[in-house]
């Protein structure tokens, strides 16, 4: 028999809390919608109570995402549970999935509470929880190191009160698949069979593909994961990773899911562009050199039959290891192409603006490659409105050397008025960014900042991305690209400090 194997997918709530992942409301349910057409059967959308922008993406998520049921987090109290039932409102098919840690580490120096008094706050909030939902998942967290017996103490609490799920996080990282294998195995010769036992696996010691697979095998009928194997610290198991090795090896796990192979890659680099956290060359099914042969030997043994070094089919995971090269004589047709395969919807105006640095461009740089059109059109994506724009940028120079420290004066345009700033620093970078930042004031504070050179060679485009923060702590990320690394910078800063400006923040955890 095979079994059925639930997928579900957490990449807009664990995935998001992989450090410098956030995502708009909006970029979550951009990939929400494309993970529906992945085939994934449950989308954890979020963790309502955590901010305003999270409560708002789940909102929006349970109200335009109709085929997977939509997740919304909760920890163990009414306030968390009513912001998960309000936020999933909206949902055609709604889950609330309820969590409180139970290993002794987390009960005696984070809780501070006693084993039967966890259970009854168990109880207690799953019964809540189950009297606005039917589909209720329950997690001890870090259960792999809570002892299995009072794992399943509380589990079958959870069920008494109404849980459908019992899910084991593996939340640090430190089962071994063998260990964890009995654990589930355990865990299933002791509640009722209508229950789904799910397994949630972090990355720490790179079992989490691993351990999901052994829960599998011992019981398990569905499994956490992200895309791109987000999660965090580590991250969580790899959802293409865990799909394809139980569609590769199915005659081994006799297990399937339901879903969409053909849709993983698009769906890894959607992921990719939207959280700028990009997947290595060599990660498993979705790098750019998962299906690439390098050796001539292997080429050889390629070319004369792909079974030789191939065990899955690149287009079965919908994989393009090669770009198209665009050059300044492409049309828009291929420009559309490509910006499809990303995801992205333009419209005529954005799409006329995008050909137009393409353009540029490609009169200063031989090549343009499918990251370099990407990061375009994400950048006209993300272009602020006229009137979000209270800042412009009117003239900039810079002075760099190696005999003189690198200075930088900087016109700017503050609602309708010019105002000019000077500074020095470290580099040119730096000196433009003190520039800036000695017009805008002291409220605004340049947290993070990192560049990435999208393609490769001294032409390539930059990529910069930071992280701003206003007086009252709140966080905002923008991000702008030029082929002149000043420029990029300098872009980006203002685009950050026009969103502080007019506050389109969303608000970390
Ligand atoms: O890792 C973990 O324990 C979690 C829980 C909320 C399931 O993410
Ligand atoms: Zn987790």
């Amino acid at each position: 028999m095979i079994s059925a194997i639930r997928v579900f997918d957490t990449t807009l709530r664990d995935g998001e809390q992989s450090p410098g992942a956030s995502m708009s409301v909006n970029e979550k349910l951009v990939i929400a919608a494309q993970l529906s057409k992945l085939g994934v059967d449950i989308i954890e959308a979020g963790f309502p109570i955590a901010s305003k922008g999270d409560f708002e993406a789940v909102k929006l998520i349970a109200k335009k995402v109709r085929k997977p049921i939509i997740c919304g987090l909760a920890r163990c109290n009414k306030a968390d549970i009513d912001a998960a039932r309000d936020a999933l409102k909206p949902a055609k098919r709604k889950r609330i999935h309820v969590f409180i840690a139970t290993s002794d580490v987390h009960l005696k120096n984070k809780l501070r509470m006693s084993k039967e008094e966890l259970k009854k706050k168990v109880y207690e909030s799953v019964k809540y929880a189950k009297s606005f939902v039917d589909d209720i998942e329950f997690s001890p967290e870090d259960a792999s190191r809570t002892s299995v017996e009072y794992m399943i103490e509380v589990a079958k609490t959870a069920i008494a009160a109404g849980a459908t799920t019992i899910n084991v996080p593996d939340t640090v990282g430190y089962a071994e698949p063998d260990e964890f294998a009995e654990r589930i195995r355990h865990l299933r010769e002791e509640i009722p069979d209508r229950i789904t036992i799910s397994v949630h696996c972090h990355n720490d010691l790179g079992m989490a593909v691993a351990n999901s697979l052994a829960g599998v095998m011992a019981g398990a009928t569905q499994i956490e994961c992200c895309v791109n194997g987000l999660g965090e610290r580590a991250g969580n198991a790899s959802l293409e990773e865990v799909v394809m090795n139980l569609k590769t090896r199915k005659d081994f796990f006799r297990a399937q899911t339901r879903i969409n192979t053909m849709e993983i890659f698009k769906t890894s680099k959607l992921v990719s562009s939207l959280t700028g956290i990009a997947v290595q060359r060599n990660k498993a099914i979705v790098g750019m050199n998962a299906f690439a042969h390098e050796a001539g030997i292997h080429q050889h043994g390629v070319i004369t039959n792909k079974k030789t070094y191939e065990i899955m089919k690149p287009e079965d995971v919908g994989w393009e290891g090669e770009n198209l090269v665009i050059g300044k004589h492409s049309g828009k047709h291929a420009v559309m192409e490509i910006i499809s395969r990303f995801g992205f919807k333009v419209s005529e105006k954005q799409l006329k603006e995008i050909m137009g640095k393409i353009k540029d461009l490609a009169d200063k740089k031989k090549d343009i490659h499918d990251d370099d059109i990407q990061a375009i059109a994400l950048d006209v994506l993300n272009k602020l409105s006229e009137k979000e724009q209270r800042i412009k940028l009117s003239e900039i120079s810079v002075l760099s050397g190696n005999r003189i420290t690198p200075s930088a004066t900087v016109g700017l345009v503050i609602d309708g008025k010019k105002k000019l700033g000077s500074a020095a620093g470290v580099g040119p970078v730096d000196a433009a960014s003190k520039a800036i930042l000695s017009i805008t004031g002291p409220e605004v504070k340049l947290r993070e900042y990192s560049l990435k050179a999208i393609t490769g060679g001294t032409d390539a485009l930059a990529d910069v991305t930071i992280k701003l923060e206003d007086k009252n702590k709140n966080v905002f990320y923008s991000q702008a690209v030029n082929e002149d690394v000043i420029m990029a910078s300098v872009q980006a800063l203002i685009k950050g400090v026009n969103k502080t400006l007019t506050a389109k923040s969303v608000r970390r955890k």
